[in-house]
């Protein structure tokens, strides 16, 4: 039975969306393998190594056999590294019982499953990370997407999250700094959302995945205002930060009821995250941090040769994104929608982008580049796609 009208699958199924870069991604590589030439912007990943200790931890720890099952929870020295981190970089230490390790993923996932029941709310900014709206679907929550204005650098505003709140609001999701836009919101800002879960007295999910990738400014977080205790949850990731993305590795702050919870999904779906690649996490975290520094400085680099080239072409602009490795130009004054621009970008340039829609309805307009890559490819791209626009 390999064929699709034949196979019936449950509802839910027909829901998922799954992430958008990989269908980008799957196309390229054909053309590619025609023989044509092209430079990647669509994926959240990056071109460097993860620091060598980092990668002599995991070796060394699956060498010494740390290759059994472990808790679920995570092993409790890379929880205790993260707790030691949270109180160093947010001035309090959460309790072992509120740190969950798995990949950053799969606690949107479970979180939401955990918090939401279907017909229920979640509060999410728009444009925001795919998966968000994959899990939704899937589980059947309904969302209220909070517009993230280009006039507003694409900031999300508390008063806009107030507004949207009903008595079916269950949970607020924020992402600073923000896939796909890049942007980094204000501590007014992040602190007057934090007031409105608690005076509401919804969960509230900040996606601190970026948090260590700002320029200009500083990242603040909302869980400060309860230490994770009653309703704030930090979702974080060592795929971005330490270029660790293949090692499938983040943590959570909760409450320790949630977590608990938490921990019952992974033992029911996948037991424990491997704990050889967990000693690579606690290396990650208390190993030296000047390569980690040096990539945050090369990507800055990146950042403003890229938004220079793209504010020198034809029908686009682009406002210049404080944090994380993705520009989110507007390309309205090319005459193409995102989804054209992405198609175009593709076939006349060589280039593989994303279109803003993939992350939302208020992505029409826009295509996300991912940064991650080499000065040289950034400066290719931009001539091999000014060329196509003036030839378009
Ligand atoms: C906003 C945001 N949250 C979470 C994740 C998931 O991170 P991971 O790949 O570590 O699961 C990503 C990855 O792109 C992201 O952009």
């Amino acid at each position: 039975m390999n064929n699709k009208d034949q196979i019936k699958l449950a509802e839910a199924a027909y829901k998922l969306k799954g992430s958008p870069m990989f269908k980008v991604l799957a196309r390229a590589n054909e053309l590619e393998r025609q023989g044509k030439k092209i430079i990647h912007f669509e994926i959240g990943d990056t071109d460097f190594a993860p620091p060598g200790h980092i990668i002599e931890a995991a070796v060394s720890a699956l060498r010494s056999g740390e290759t059994h099952y472990v808790n679920s929870l995570g092993i409790l020295p890379l929880r205790e590294a993260i707790c030691e981190a949270t109180e160093k970089e947010l001035g309090f230490k959460p309790t072992i019982g509120q740190v969950v390790i798995a990949p950053a993923k799969a606690f949107i996932y479970f979180l939401t499953r955990c918090l939401v029941n279907p017909g229920e709310e979640v509060i999410v900014p728009d444009p925001g990370f795919a998966s968000y709206y994959s899990v939704f679907d899937f589980i059947g929550a309904k969302w209220a997407n909070i517009p993230l204005l280009e006039k507003n650098e694409f900031r999300m505003n508390p008063a806009d999250v107030r507004k949207s709140i009903t008595d079916k609001t269950r949970l607020i999701i924020i992402n600073s700094p923000n896939n796909p836009t890049g942007m980094v919101m204000t501590k007014e800002e992040i602190m007057a959302i934090g007031e409105i879960a608690k005076e509401k007295g919804v969960y509230l999910l900040t996606d601190e995945t970026y948090g260590k990738m700002t320029y200009d400014y500083p990242h603040y977080s909302p869980s400060v205002i309860d230490q994770c205790r009653e309703r704030t949850i930090i979702l974080n990731s060592f795929s971005k930060v330490y270029a660790m993305a293949g090692f499938r590795l983040g943590w959570a702050i909760m409450p320790e009821a949630i977590a608990e919870k938490i921990g019952l999904m992974i033992q029911t779906v996948f037991s424990a995250v491997p704990p050889f690649i967990q000693y690579a996490g606690i290396a990650a975290l208390i190993g030296d941090q000047s390569q980690i520094k040096a990539m945050l400085a090369e990507y800055k680099k990146r950042r403003d040769a890229i938004v220079a080239g793209l504010n020198s072409l034809p029908g686009v602009s682009c406002v210049i994104p404080q944090g994380a490795f993705y520009a989110f130009p507007n390309i309205t004054g090319t005459g193409l929608t995102s989804e054209e621009f992405a198609e175009f970008a593709l076939e006349n340039a060589g280039l593989t982008v994303l279109s803003g829609t993939n992350f939302g309805q208020y992505g029409q307009g826009y295509a996300r580049f991912s940064y991650a890559t080499s000065i040289d490819n950034i400066n290719k791209a931009v001539e091999r796609l000014n060329e196509a626009l003036k030839n378009k």
